[in-house]
């Protein structure tokens, strides 16, 4: 009898809607297509260095294209490079690498399948040049990862960002407030953007925009004085001030970012108020961008992703990620991946949409043909 061929499955980094999907995508193909055995590593890097993992069988995986979070688990803070262990009320790193890739050899895996966002996929890229037989799947609401123009989770979180927008629009109306909603994004302005724009913000505020506050104040003033009592500003958890740096909301210890952004809201709240005398608000979406049910433009594309993953590990194409370009999929080299998040660019068409219909981004931008 041939030996079955085998794969292993995990989820690393921040969860978000899409990855059961994924999930039910690889273990089906797999399953259907191929007659492998697939084994689900649990709670991303940290089951690879605790050597936690269990069979995903055709059955674990029905029913569940609808679910937020991950069937598997996972970590945003282990790094079997750098995997950090609590001694007494102390944190200390080691590198548990071997750990982690002999954990992976005994497992006789022909492939792992990482899905992770731009940390986890770098981690990835890692262990691939440490010999380990690696296909990556690009997932997070931040959509910050390079080599795919878009990962599933992004359009859910959009969605929820943009409902939020929409609520506070009529309450803002009804008050003559200015109503501020900080949305996550780390330090790509995706969310912001898109929400941005489809909930009608009258100003945005992205990372890769440093703000200036009295152009902010500029603008409400001028909708004011044309009858628009009130604003709405949609604002990145990584918007910064020229000149100024991004607020912190927590650091946590031992994560390969401690570093979580989160309350530029508040801050530009008390300014703007003090600044325009408007009564201002300010509401902080956090978590409820990542949770729920994904949309069913990430599901599509967490099924379109996970398949072509198994045929990659398949045809050994080791060490790169399945992503999207050109609404077409791609096989992009993990090294590229891991040269950091992908930021909205300058030319971002998009931006100059938005301009277009009076938007601001809290800068002056160039008047004429290249203004962005
Ligand atoms: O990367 C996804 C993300 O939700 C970011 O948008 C946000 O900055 C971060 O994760 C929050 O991390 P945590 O869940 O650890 O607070």
């Amino acid at each position: 009898m041939t030996k079955k061929g085998k794969i292993g499955l995990l989820t690393g980094g921040g969860d978000c809607p899409g990855i059961n999907a994924v999930i039910r995508a690889v273990v089906k193909k797999a399953i259907l297509d191929y007659d492998l055995e697939v084994i689900g590593i649990e709670y991303g890097y940290e089951g690879v260095v605790h050597n936690r993992y269990r069979k995903l069988r055709y059955n674990d995986v029905s029913g569940i294209i609808t679910l937020g979070g991950t069937i598997l688990g996972t970590s945003n803070t282990a790094n079997p490079y750098a995997y950090a262990t609590k001694r007494g009320d102390r944190l200390e790193f080691e590198d548990l690498s071997q750990t982690a890739i002999a954990n992976i050899k005994a497992l006789e895996l022909d492939c792992l399948v990482c899905v992770g966002g731009d940390g986890s996929l770098t981690i990835a890229n890692r262990l691939s040049r440490d010999g380990v037989p690696i296909v990556g799947v690009p997932k997070t609401i931040d959509n910050d990862v390079r080599g795919t123009d878009v990962t599933f989770g992004f359009d859910s979180a959009v969605y929820v960002a943009t409902e939020g927008i929409d609520r506070v629009h009529s309450t803002a109306q009804s008050h003559r407030r200015v109503m501020i909603v900080e949305v996550m994004g780390r330090t790509a302005g995706w969310i912001a953007l898109y929400a941005g724009i489809a909930g009608g913000g009258d100003i945005i505020l992205i990372p890769e925009i440093p703000y200036d506050v009295d152009l902010i104040v500029e603008r409400i003033t001028d909708r004011n004085r044309n009858g628009r009592r009130f604003s709405i500003m949609v604002v990145a958890e990584g918007a910064k001030p020229k000149n100024g740096d991004t607020v912190a909301r927590r650091i946590v210890e031992g994560s390969p970012e401690p570093v979580r952004l989160g309350g530029v809201g508040f801050v530009l709240g008390s300014q703007i108020e003090k600044l325009t005398g408007m009564e201002t608000r300010t509401v902080v979406l956090g978590h409820l961008q990542r949770g729920g049910t994904p949309t069913p433009f990430d599901r599509v594309l967490a099924t379109r992703l996970g398949t072509a993953a198994v045929d990659m590990a398949m045809n050994g194409s080791y060490g790169k990620m399945v992503g999207i370009q050109g609404g077409s999929l791609v096989e992009v080299p993990l090294e590229d991946v891991a040269r950091g998040p992908k930021n909205i660019p300058r030319d971002e068409p998009l931006l100059r949409a938005a301009r277009s219909v009076g938007t601001c981004f809290g800068d002056r931008p160039v008047q004429s043909g290249h203004r962005f």
